[in-house]
């Protein structure tokens, strides 16, 4: 590369330092994208022959098939995308390829560049998170009627519906969805025409080449659009919590693997053996979901410390906030799409599940209910449900196994305490009982499923 007004070349160690071709590459496709909607309009606006602009334009079309084939090899002397993809322009076209970069500096050409690729892969996200949330919502229909433990503290509380449990997936999910749409919303502002960082003096139509990039808009602030990777941050957040949240069913679906809880039989095809243990089934894919959560968070702390006190306007600081972008978006993409494969496969053990209501006194709360709902103050009706669990566990028993009797004999000959109260130790009437929006009454799970179908296939 020509260097301007240096006489030297830039030291081997520092060009290794400086150059970004390794991780920068990913932009090649936006960047010939930007480069010919920045010639168009060049064109269109006098400010370049069209002769040059159609020239520009096959030009980088040709750019485009030698990478797609494998054959352009990019140099990290040239530094970056930007420079390969000028430079062997210029080679196959002349001098019309020394003009593409009138009007235009590198510190635009970059942030738009990241930008297309910000959008392209927060929509790629949002298509994959749908297909996460249908695998959800497909397994809630199968599993309406299935009950299971619902648990706080990881300790069995109250019975619900499995698929109750993995509609509470779907909200997450939805929300997550949601962030990213809105990140792309606001990501969604052409920087291009912002120049290093005053704009240009060529009478350029930034609305026009915004338009054909498919942005809604163009950037109000030349040394903000230069310097702003926001959009970066907020994408990388948005995909933080989405590994959170992978995260947290990763770890329900090791658990609910184990021999201990039983719940789950993971596809085979998800699951690796052991090099030593014949016996074993492991569940890599979870482990490695719940695990790379952790790399994503790091990846937004990596991008907010860049920013953080830099001053206005572009520094090549900002080239370190490509990488952690390109991770978390391809590791929350491949960790979304991977949980959806694995979720489609997954059997869950409903006669496992229901034998798991029958031991924890999981229906101590409907003991505290009967007795409130005639009359006595929920806190004297809590105590004398503990006392009735006292006695049920003295005697090593369920809450079912317990006599009227001898409930009303732990509860200290509490009369309000008849007959009736074994119709609600029920596990399934305790659910349906729950009959309000968000809980697990059949008919709320049944209209859950119907919404959120009808939201994923609008
Ligand atoms: N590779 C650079 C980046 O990622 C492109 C912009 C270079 N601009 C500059 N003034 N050196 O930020």
């Amino acid at each position: 590369m020509r260097r301007g007004r240096f006489e030297s070349k830039l030291a081997p160690d520092a060009a290794d330092l400086n150059a970004s071709v390794a991780f920068d590459r990913r932009l090649l496709p936006y960047d010939i994208e930007g480069s010919k909607a920045h010639a168009r309009m060049l064109a269109a606006q006098g400010i370049l022959p069209v002769a040059d602009a159609d020239q520009i334009c096959a030009g980088l079309d040709q750019v485009q098939a030698e990478w797609a084939r494998g054959e352009l090899v990019l140099d990290p002397q040239l530094e970056d995308v930007h420079m390969n993809v000028e430079q062997r322009l210029t080679e196959i076209i002349g001098d019309a390829g020394a003009r593409l970069h009138t009007a235009r500096s590198r510190n635009d050409q970059v942030a738009t560049d990241l930008k297309l690729y910000a959008l392209d892969q927060a929509g790629k996200l949002g298509d994959a998170l749908r297909m996460l949330e249908r695998a959800l919502v497909e397994q809630a229909r199968a599993h309406v009627d299935t009950l299971c433990p619902g648990y706080t503290h990881l300790q069995r509380a109250q019975p619900v519906r499995l698929a109750h449990h993995l509609l509470a997936y779907v909200e997450m999910f939805a929300r997550d969805g949601e962030r990213l749409s809105d990140a792309a919303r606001r990501a969604g502002l052409s920087p291009l025409g912002s120049g290093a960082l005053a704009a240009t003096t060529f009478p350029i139509d930034r609305e026009m080449s915004a338009k054909a990039l498919g942005f809604h808009g163009v950037t109000r602030n030349s040394l903000d659009a230069v310097g702003d990777r926001d959009f970066a941050v907020e994408i990388v957040s948005a995909c933080a919590l989405l590994m959170a949240h992978l995260s947290r069913l990763g770890e329900e679906l090791v658990l609910w693997a184990t021999q201990e809880f039983g719940f789950v039989h993971l596809p085979e095809a998800y699951c690796s053996g052991s090099s030593i243990m014949p016996q074993k089934v492991n569940p890599d894919v979870p482990e490695l979901v719940r695990a790379k959560a952790g790399r994503v968070f790091g990846d937004l702390v990596a991008l907010l410390t860049v920013l953080k006190g830099l001053p206005l306007a572009y520094n090549k600081d900002l080239q370190e906030t490509q990488e952690p972008l390109y991770d978390a978006v391809e590791t929350a993409l491949a960790c979304t799409r991977t949980m959806t494969g694995l979720l489609a496969g997954a059997r869950f053990d409903v006669p496992r599940m229901r034998r798991a209501l029958d031991e924890g006194h999981l229906l101590a709360t409907e003991v505290a209910d009967y007795l409130a709902a005639r009359g006595l103050p929920f806190r004297q009706a809590h105590a004398a449900a503990g006392a009735i669990v006292r006695r049920a566990t003295e005697r090593g028993v369920d809450l079912a196994g317990l006599s009227v009797a001898e409930m009303r004999d732990a509860a200290g000959g509490l009369a309000l305490l008849g007959d009736d109260i074994v119709q609600v130790l029920d596990a399934g009437r305790a659910v349906d009982r729950r009959d309000v929006i968000g809980g697990p009454a059949r008919g709320r799970v049944v209209e859950a499923i119907a919404q959120a179908e009808f939201r994923l296939n609008r």
